[in-house]
């Protein structure tokens, strides 16, 4: 079985403070994108779970979330655990802030609930996936949708208008731990207009969803890696991006555009910051 993990971008971003079990509640408006991994299932004789990627530095076997993926799936179904070689193409940027790793495991959980005939409804294999990790539960539902909590507790919401965006992953990745822990302890300069946002998808207004993008992991960057995702973004605007900004804990700076060409000129132009640079789709 061959399946697509797609990417995702934050178009809003704000953290509400730290949980006793240590987790922060976030409000984040997620957005899918047509950038993606593919991955192939194939059944084994034995009971054996064997991961391969197309990047030799990613974990194989179990300490990769698509097989964490897999182990939690037969759990939860209450089956012994069938043997899988699971093979990914990696196309999403890795520690990127895209959800790359969650957004493999949720297609793993896709495909084996498809295999097995749909014993999970999508809402409780998504509510499966929060085992497995934060960003794994909107990974399996996809599309538009507000994330809340620890990033389990889904609002799906009206798709974003159909458009194009420019993503850049500068030539260093950030821990997503590490940022966390730096988030308590800076001041942050702005939040994003969360409310005003969904008000923006609601109206079907692109413009005004791009002008309120936000994300307060921008302020916990160290200085010189928070300068270079300026720099990005400051160019995608001067080529005409509608609005800005980073996703998830960076370093990746997107930004939107309503029209094909001001986005090629921007790829184009951005490939002077980074050699990791897409012009993708949204995806309903
Ligand atoms: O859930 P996941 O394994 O993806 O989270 C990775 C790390 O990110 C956690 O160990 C935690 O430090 C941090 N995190 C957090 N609050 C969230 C999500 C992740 O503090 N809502």
């Amino acid at each position: 079985m061959e399946v697509q993990a797609y990417g995702k971008l934050n178009l809003t971003l704000d953290v509400q403070g730290k949980r006793p079990d240590g987790y922060h509640n976030m409000q984040m408006l997620m957005q899918s994108i047509t950038l993606a991994d593919v991955l192939r299932l194939e059944k084994r004789g034995d009971a054996e779970l064997r991961v391969q990627t197309s990047l030799s530095f990613l974990p194989t076997g179990e300490r990769n979330l698509a097989a964490a993926a897999a182990i939690c799936f037969w759990k939860a179904l209450g089956q012994a655990r069938q043997g899988l070689n699971i093979s990914i193409e990696k196309h999403i940027p890795v520690c990127a802030g895209m959800a790359g790793g969650s957004s493999d495991a949720a297609a793993v959980l896709r495909a084996l609930n498809a295999q097995e005939r749909e014993p999970f409804t999508p809402l409780e294999l998504a509510r499966l996936g929060e085992q497995v990790g934060s960003d794994v539960p909107y990974c399996v539902l996809g599309g538009t949708a507000l994330a809340e909590g620890r990033g389990e507790i889904l609002t799906p919401l009206s798709p974003l208008p159909k458009c194009w965006a420019v993503v850049c992953k500068p030539e260093f990745s950030v821990s997503t731990p590490e940022l966390f822990a730096r988030i308590d302890h800076v001041r942050l300069r702005c939040r994003p207009d969360t409310r005003g946002a969904l008000e923006a998808l609601r109206a079907g207004d692109l413009h005004g969803v791009a002008r309120r993008m936000y994300n307060v992991f921008e302020d916990a960057l160290p200085h010189r890696q928070q300068l270079r995702v300026a720099q990005i973004k400051n160019a995608l605007i001067q080529c005409g991006a509608l609005g800005a900004s980073m996703s998830g804990t960076g370093p990746t700076a997107f930004g939107l555009f309503d029209a094909i060409s001001p986005a090629q000129e921007a790829a184009e132009r951005l490939r002077d910051f980074s050699r990791e640079v897409f012009l993708v789709q949204t995806i309903m």
